[in-house]
């Protein structure tokens, strides 16, 4: 089956496009969906107009993007009569929700394959059924074992994402995570392992961990594995030299991880840590299992030990029964901490989510309101922050051309502050000083020391 494909694939010069909707994992899972797709030979181009293969990996977190997929998927009614023999996919969160796929199947009937987030293992044989039997396929698999060595075309030449559990059992009431990734299902870490040290042979120096909660890591393996111990063990027994992780839950956040910071070198300043919101009745209504207090001493402790770490979160304004008085304390703590960044979203009623049939839903005008106070304050956080690297030296990883044209370069600190520089396309995965002399809210410029 695989030779005929690829004879197929080769003797035709087969392209793809893959557009992903949504969050790292998404960005990730389309990196797996390449993988695939390169090791049958497939060759990527970058306009959809163009390619043999249109794949659309979705994201249902938000109803926005939802409702922009199927514009999208609409819009290209006519792809097959100017590309001929075109297939046209539609994979990923959206589709593993109940009865989605055959819905858009029967409403797109040019979509050839529907596959959720457990099917891209499968996708040769998916493949096979659409392109050589002309089939119209639908693979929505509640089947959630791991599997292990499916092919991965990373978009970074020195960074990298590793996934480390997938799911999520925390139920939080806004969230429709949990019922379209199923429940946490941790990768074992002599994998995780084996695949760091094969990246860092491969030039890979900075590792992200994924995970919809990366604190629960191991709690459904053995005791002795835990995230801390993970994190332990990629720090002293490979070479990776800036560590990552997104995301972890303030509820699980232990002393040991807190530790990790400052004593594992490998360990970024910087952390990713969700607050949703800053009205304690709200956190409740939201089922987040923490108070506002402790969010704010877990902050505390945090900058104790690395006092210039970089903190950025999520939040959702407008949550079912949030009053102006809950959205004043979301906003008060947002001043007390000090963000680097935050990922601002208005509620969005997800069905099936306990907070969807709950009372007192705010209008779409309050939420808006809400969420552009919220982002002024925001930008205010994240330009104050930025103003204390005015004439620090910072290493950064240089990670693509600026936007200002060829001679600008673009790249992270170990802060994930973005910094430009003027350097050249050489400069590109070089790890490069750069002292900062301008500052603003989402950049830092600098020069090269
Ligand atoms: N409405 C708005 N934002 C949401 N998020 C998750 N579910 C919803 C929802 N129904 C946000 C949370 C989460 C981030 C990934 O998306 O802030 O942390
Ligand atoms: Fe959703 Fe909460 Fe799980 Fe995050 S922790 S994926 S917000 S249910």
């Amino acid at each position: 089956m695989t030779e005929q494909l690829k004879a197929y694939i080769a003797k035709n010069e087969l392209t793809y496009c893959i557009e992903t909707y949504g969050c790292q994992m998404n960005t990730h899972e389309s990196e797996k969906i390449a993988g695939v797709l390169e090791a049958l030979g497939y060759c990527p181009v970058a306009q959809k107009a163009e390619a043999d293969f249109i794949i659309f990996n979705t994201c249902c977190v938000r109803q926005h993007a939802e409702a922009r997929l199927y514009g999208n998927v609409g819009a290209l009614k006519d792809h097959k009569d100017h590309v001929n023999g075109a297939l046209i996919a539609v994979s990923g969160c959206v589709m593993q929700q109940k009865d989605a796929a055959k819905k858009l199947m029967k409403r797109f009937p040019f979509v050839d394959i529907a596959f959720g987030t457990n099917g891209i293992h499968r996708l040769e044989s998916m493949l096979y059924d659409a392109l050589i039997e002309k089939k119209r396929v639908i693979c929505v698999d509640e089947d959630e074992t791991i599997v292990e060595d499916v092919p991965i075309r990373r978009e970074g030449a020195r960074s990298a994402f590793v996934n480390i559990i997938y799911g999520c059992n925390n139920f939080c009431t806004y969230c429709i995570v949990p019922y379209v990734r199923g429940r946490e299902r941790s990768r074992h870490p002599d994998d995780i392992i084996r695949e760091i040290e094969e990246l860092c042979k491969k030039g890979i120096s900075e590792i992200t961990l994924l995970g919809q909660n990366v604190n629960s890591y191991g709690n459904d393996l053995s005791a002795d594995i835990t995230f801390v111990n993970l994190l332990k063990r990629i720090d002293s027994q490979t070479d990776i030299k800036r560590l990552r992780f997104m995301t972890s839950h303030p509820k699980d956040m232990s002393d040991g991880l807190i530790e990790c910071y400052g004593s594992l070198k490998s360990l970024c300043e910087h952390i990713h840590l969700p607050v949703q919101s800053g009205s304690n009745r709200v956190l409740q209504l939201m089922n987040r299992r923490y108070t506002r207090e402790h969010y704010l001493s877990l902050i505390k402790h945090l900058k104790a030990r690395v006092p210039d770490l970089a903190v950025t979160t999520d939040i959702i304004v407008g949550f079912p029964g949030e009053t102006e008085q809950d959205f004043e304390d979301t906003i008060s703590l947002v001043k007390e901490v000090g963000y680097d960044a935050a990922y601002t979203f208005a509620y969005s009623k997800r069905t099936g989510t306990k907070a969807a049939d709950m009372e007192n839903q705010n209008d779409k005008q309050t939420m808006s309101e809400r969420l552009t106070r919220l982002n002024v304050l925001v930008k205010e956080s994240m330009r104050d922050r930025n103003r204390a690297y005015l004439g620090h030296t910072v290493e950064v990883l240089a990670d693509s051309p600026g936007k200002r044209g060829r001679s600008e370069i673009s790249g992270r600190t170990r802060t994930a502050k973005t910094v430009s520089f003027e350097g050249t396309l050489e400069d590109v995965g070089q790890y490069v000083t750069v002292k900062i002399d301008k500052v603003m809210a989402h950049t830092l410029r600098g020069v090269r020391v």
